[in-house]
């Protein structure tokens, strides 16, 4: 059995699992401890000092998100020294970025706003020039506004280690430092693949889906559970729905598997055929000799479309003829066609489109 160690927290006597940090024992007796920079799955770097706790005996506070636990540690979540030390990171950051609540997409649901509110901070005490970037337009998916970025990291470590694409890291130092592809390229141009993990990664509104933006506030949207439909793999994913139009999508975290939260740029960015309004919603048929495409109904479609199978199997054989299956089928309807196309039909010309 693993040994258990015991400490104390907030005046609480716990027993925890070795190995563990302080923030991971707080979380498991639902002490709450704020975090930034802190992205479970990936490598703790400690850089916001946001989580912050003291620890008795220790020279400093210390960063709950990386400091593991040791037998008979004293720990103090709330003090007023923590708490100091908490509003002059909020204040910093807060001050050191254009945080534009009024226009930003990630108001209602961003960690900064909130740790501000929670803080009770009226203000900044400082005044620091933002830094002037210009924010990121030039392609459909994804908005960068580095005026709002803190410097988390956690889109840097989403990027490398959940999704390995290795596109994102830090550039320059100091006051300049800033995140982004090599030779600070824009998304567009670098070798990005537009996963979109970036995004969702982001805790304030640096990062932001750029088809939802003006179309709906956090509040206003619900969230559908689905799986996506583009190929067999099964990652589940939420639908954001507001008025009736999906405007975004998010990885579902709920389950481990299949995605474990992570999508594709298909998944999550290739759902706007849903409303589309070149979408087909009934069959078309060139019914005359002009071939003008005509709205028709299943049943007319169906008959048609059989004529014309058996047509070119009387004259030419069921070799002429070719099934392709589609990936947004389920298992069982993609089986039903490939037996189709070889007992009803009599060809073993059946492929499938998962290479889309
Ligand atoms: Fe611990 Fe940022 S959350 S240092």
């Amino acid at each position: 059995m693993d040994k258990k160690i015991p400490l104390t927290i907030d005046g609480k006597e716990v027993e925890a699992a070795a190995g563990q940090t302080i923030l991971e024992v707080a979380r498991e007796q639902g002490v709450y401890i704020p975090t930034l920079c802190y992205m479970e799955g990936t490598t703790n770097v400690g850089a916001c000092r946001i989580c912050v706790v003291e620890v008795e005996g220790a020279r400093s506070l210390v960063a709950s998100c990386c400091t593991p636990i040791n037998p008979g540690m004293v720990i103090k979540t709330n003090t007023s020294r923590v708490r100091a030390a908490q509003r002059l990171v909020v204040e910093l950051l807060w001050a050191s970025g254009n945080h534009d609540c009024l226009t930003c997409e990630k108001n209602g649901d961003c960690d900064l706003q909130n740790l501000v509110y929670w803080l009770e901070i009226e203000k900044p005490r400082f005044r620091i020039e933002p830094p002037g970037y210009q924010p990121e337009t030039n392609n459909s998916m994804i908005q960068r506004d580095l005026n709002k970025c803190i410097l988390c990291g956690r889109c840097v470590r989403a990027c490398n280690e959940i999704q390995v694409n290795e596109i994102l890291d830090f550039a320059q130092r100091g006051s300049h430092a800033k995140v982004g592809p090599a030779f600070d390229a824009d998304y567009i141009n670098s070798q990005c693949y537009f996963c979109g993990e970036c995004v969702e990664a982001c805790p304030v509104g640096a990062i932001t889906f750029k088809q939802a933006r003006f179309k709906g506030r956090p509040w206003e949207i619900r969230k559908v559970k689905t799986t996506c439909t583009y190929c067999g793999v099964g990652c589940q994913l939420d639908l954001n729905i507001h008025d009736g139009k999906i405007i975004k999508v998010t990885g579902n975290r709920d389950s481990n598997e299949p995605n474990a939260g992570s999508l594709c740029v298909k998944g999550r960015f290739g759902l706007d055929f849903v409303s589309h309004p070149d979408r087909l919603k009934t069959p078309l048929i060139r019914k005359d000799k002009k071939g003008e495409l005509e709205e028709a109904s299943w049943d007319e479609a169906l008959k048609f479309v059989a004529k014309k199978f058996q047509d070119i199997k009387k004259k030419h054989g069921a070799d002429a003829l070719a099934g392709l299956a589609s990936a947004r089928c389920t298992n069982e309807e993609n089986y039903l066609f490939q037996k189709f196309m070889r007992v009803a039909v009599g060809t073993n010309n059946v492929d499938h489109c998962a290479r889309l």
